[in-house]
C-alpha cells in the first residue's frame, strides 16, 4: 500500500512576483522602498503600465498538440534562454549589498543577461569580473556643464567596451529628473535627508542595516571612479550633468559612431522616434516610459508597442518594459510585436527579499508562467505569437 504523504506546515515560499514584492517591502527601510517601488507624481503612468495588460485576453486553441518548451531568443547577437532581460536599475546595492553584480550573476544562472545601469552601485569592471558572460550596459549620456563636451560619456563608453560589454542601451527619457515626490517625502535624494525617525526605521531592519553599513553600496561607482578620479558624486554634479534637455539626434549619432557593438535606444514611445533611431543605426528600440518614473501622464508602454513594432519590427529588435509582473504579460507583449521584454522592479524585489537567489527565482517564475501560458493557449513556439491570439477584454469572439 502506498504511504499516505502529508505536510505538517501550510507554509509555502514566494511563488509570484507579488509575493516577492511583499517580502521586499518588509526587508528594506521606507526610504529605499519609496525609491524602488514608487513613480512620478500621482503614479498614473505607473498604474497604467499594469492595467494595460488586463485590457487584452487570449483567444486560445485546443487539441493543438503543442507544448512550449524552448523559449530561447537571440538579442544583440546573444542567445538567452527566455525572452526576459534584467532592465537597468540604479543603485541595486541599496536593496541588497551584492547589487548589480549579484543580479547579473542571477541572470546568468537563469540563462539570460542583465543591462547594467550607468548609475549602478557596482562598476562596469566589477560586474564584468564577477560574471562569465558578456552582459549589456546602459548609458546615461553625461556632459560637462561648462563646455557641453562628451568627455565623460566617451570615457564610460570606452570603459564598457574594454570591460567586454556586448551591447549599449542609451536612455533618452531623462532630459530632467521625473517628479518622484513619494521618494522626496521619505527623504530619498542626493544627498538623502536623514532624520532620527529614518535612522530608527532602518535600524528596525537589522539584517539590511548590518549589510548596508558593511558594504555601503550606495553610490554610482561608475561615476565615482570615472577617469580614475575618486570624486564623490556630489562634487561631480557640479561639473557634469546627465540631465540634458539639449540632448538631440546629433548626440545619438555621435554615440552610434563611438560604440562599435549593437546599440539600443531606451525610452521611446513614438513610432517616428523609433524609425528615426533605426535610420541612424540603432539595432533595437526599448519601448519604455522608465517604469512610470519620468513623465507622469506618459502612455502605458504596452499601448505604445503595436505602432512601433509595425513601423520598425521588420528591421530592428523591439523590446518592451514597464509593468510586467506575470508570464502572461510577457506573452501579451510578444503577441503585440515585442521580441523580448525587460523587467525592472520584479528582480529588484527578488534581490531585496533574498539576494541573487531571489532574483534568479523571479526569473524562473517568469519562465514557468510563460511556458504554462503558451501551452494552455495551444502555442508551441515564440515565433507563432502574434496579435491574432489576443482580443480586447470584454469582447465577444465573432
Ligand atoms: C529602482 C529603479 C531604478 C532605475 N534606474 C534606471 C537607470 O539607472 N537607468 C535606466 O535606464 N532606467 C532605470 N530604471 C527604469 C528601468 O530600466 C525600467 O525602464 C523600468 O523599471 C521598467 O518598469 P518595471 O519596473 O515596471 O519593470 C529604474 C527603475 C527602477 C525601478
Amino acid at each position: 500500500m502506498a504511504a499516505f504523504k502529508y505536510k505538517l506546515s501550510n507554509k509555502i515560499g514566494p511563488i509570484t512576483v507579488e509575493d516577492y514584492r511583499e517580502l521586499a517591502r518588509r526587508a528594506v527601510p521606507d526610504m529605499v522602498w519609496a525609491y524602488v517601488d514608487y513613480g512620478a507624481e500621482d503614479l498614473q503612468t505607473l498604474q497604467a503600465n499594469r492595467s494595460a495588460f488586463s485590457r487584452y485576453m487570449f483567444k486560445r486553441k485546443v487539441l493543438t498538440g503543442n507544448e512550449a518548451t524552448d523559449l530561447s531568443v537571440t538579442l544583440g547577437g546573444e542567445n538567452v534562454s527566455l525572452p526576459v532581460l534584467l532592465a537597468p536599475t540604479g543603485i541595486v546595492g541599496l536593496s541588497h549589498w551584492s547589487g548589480e553584480r549579484g543580479a547579473a550573476q542571477a541572470a546568468e544562472r537563469a540563462g539570460t543577461l542583465s543591462i547594467l545601469s550607468t548609475a549602478g552601485s557596482y562598476s562596469f569592471e566589477e560586474v564584468a569580473e564577477g560574471t562569465q558572460r558578456d552582459h549589456f550596459f546602459q548609458l546615461y549620456p553625461w556632459a560637462d556643464l561648462n563646455t557641453g563636451r562628451h568627455d565623460l560619456t566617451l570615457s564610460l563608453i570606452e570603459r564598457a567596451q574594454r570591460a567586454g560589454y556586448r551591447a549599449m542601451y542609451v536612455t533618452v527619457d531623462v532630459p530632467v529628473h521625473g517628479n518622484r515626490q513619494s521618494e522626496r517625502k521619505r527623504g530619498m535624494g542626493n544627498p538623502p535627508i536623514i532624520t532620527p525617525a529614518r535612522v530608527l526605521n532602518g535600524a528596525l531592519k537589522p539584517k539590511w542595516w548590518t549589510m548596508f553599513l558593511k558594504h555601503q553600496r550606495i553610490s554610482a561607482r561608475n561615476l565615482v571612479d570615472a577617469g580614475g578620479a575618486k570624486a564623490a558624486i556630489s562634487s561631480m554634479n557640479k561639473q557634469y550633468t546627465m540631465m540634458r534637455p539639449e540632448l538631440n539626434w546629433d548626440d545619438f549619432s555621435w554615440m552610434r559612431d563611438h560604440w562599435k557593438g549593437p546599440l539600443y535606444i531606451k525610452g521611446v514611445l513614438d513610432a517616428d522616434d523609433a524609425a528615426h533611431a533605426v535610420d541612424l543605426g540603432a539595432t533595437g528600440v526599448v519601448v519604455s516610459n522608465h517604469g512610470g518614473r519620468q513623465l507622469e501622464g506618459d502612455v502605458a508602454s504596452l499601448d505604445a508597442l503595436p505602432a512601433i513594432a509595425a513601423r520598425v519590427g521588420d528591421r530592428a529588435e523591439v523590446l518592451l518594459d514597464g509593468g510586467i509582473r506575470r508570464g502572461s504579460d510577457v506573452v501579451k507583449a510578444l503577441c503585440l510585436g515585442a521580441d523580448a521584454v525587460c523587467i525592472g522592479r520584479p528582480y529588484v524585489y527578488g534581490m531585496a527579499a533574498a539576494g541573487p537567489a531571489g532574483a534568479q527565482h523571479v526569473i524562473e517564475i517568469f519562465r514557468e508562467e510563460i511556458k504554462r501560458t503558451m501551452t494552455l493557449m495551444g502555442v508551441g513556439s515564440l515565433k507563432e505569437l502574434d496579435s491574432s491570439w489576443l482580443l480586447p477584454a470584454n469582447t465577444p469572439i465573432v
